[in-house]
């Protein structure tokens, strides 16, 4: 690597996601070391022969690191891009952390879905619930944001269904709830920012068509 390179900078989406990514890139040479200390605090590690940075952020945070060009390139889930629906280019599907965004409630719900009825939506999402409701259906909802374990909603009474993300759909069961329509289809995919694109386009392309070629 010559010494006046930069370095290619990625945000990475904390948890499971992030672990995934990283035995990815392992697979088509893009390595750090730094990162496996499981004990260790940094927030940023680099590989200086590489000159790559990587570093951990909230997946709703990624998408606008990404943006501002402080991370050339993330990595985050569909779910989080469909919402955040910041400027950026999505380039890759990487496969993994597959699920679905789904409408979903108690069975007798489904009436109220087809009727344009004016329901209650509690959601993680309110855009995507928005997008949905509003932009595809032609229903009008009152969409109420909640931070978490949003299946609670139908149950204590707080709205009718959810706008939610169903993986083996076990909460749901063990809920008393169903999936009553199904959104889109989600898993991780990689985005870049819009300037690094041009900027680092030999590296960048290169790292889209290795992973490309490994999945
Ligand atoms: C997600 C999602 C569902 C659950 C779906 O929640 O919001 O609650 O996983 O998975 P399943 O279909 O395999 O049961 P997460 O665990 O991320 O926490 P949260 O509810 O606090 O968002």
């Amino acid at each position: 690597m010559s010494e006046d390179m930069r370095y290619l900078t990625f945000a990475l989406g904390k948890g499971r996601l992030a672990k995934n990514t990283m035995d990815l890139f392992e697979k088509v040479g893009i390595t750090c070391e730094e990162m496996k200390d499981k004990d260790s605090r940094k927030l940023i590690f680099v590989n200086e022969e590489l000159k790559l940075k990587f570093f951990l952020a909230k997946g709703p945070d990624v998408p606008t690191y990404v943006e501002y060009g402080a991370a050339d390139i993330g990595v985050v889930g569909k779910d989080t891009i469909l919402e955040e629906n910041r400027r950026v280019y999505e380039v890759l599907d990487l496969g993994y952390g597959k699920c679905r965004m789904c409408v979903c409630g108690p069975a007798k719900a489904k009436e109220l879905l087809k009727h344009h009825e004016m329901i209650r939506v509690t959601s993680k999402y309110p855009n995507i619930a928005k997008d949905y409701f509003y932009n595809k259906k032609h229903q009008t909802v009152d969409i109420i944001k909640l931070n978490g374990s949003v299946e609670l909603g139908p149950i204590v009474g707080l709205g009718d269904v959810i706008v939610d993300i169903v993986e083996t759909g076990s909460t749901l069961k063990e809920n008393g709830l169903e999936v009553l329509e199904e959104i889109c289809p989600l898993s991780a995919r990689m985005i870049v920012n819009q300037v690094s694109m041009k900027m680092e386009a030999e590296r960048i392309k290169k790292l889209i068509q290795d992973l490309r070629a490994f999945l």
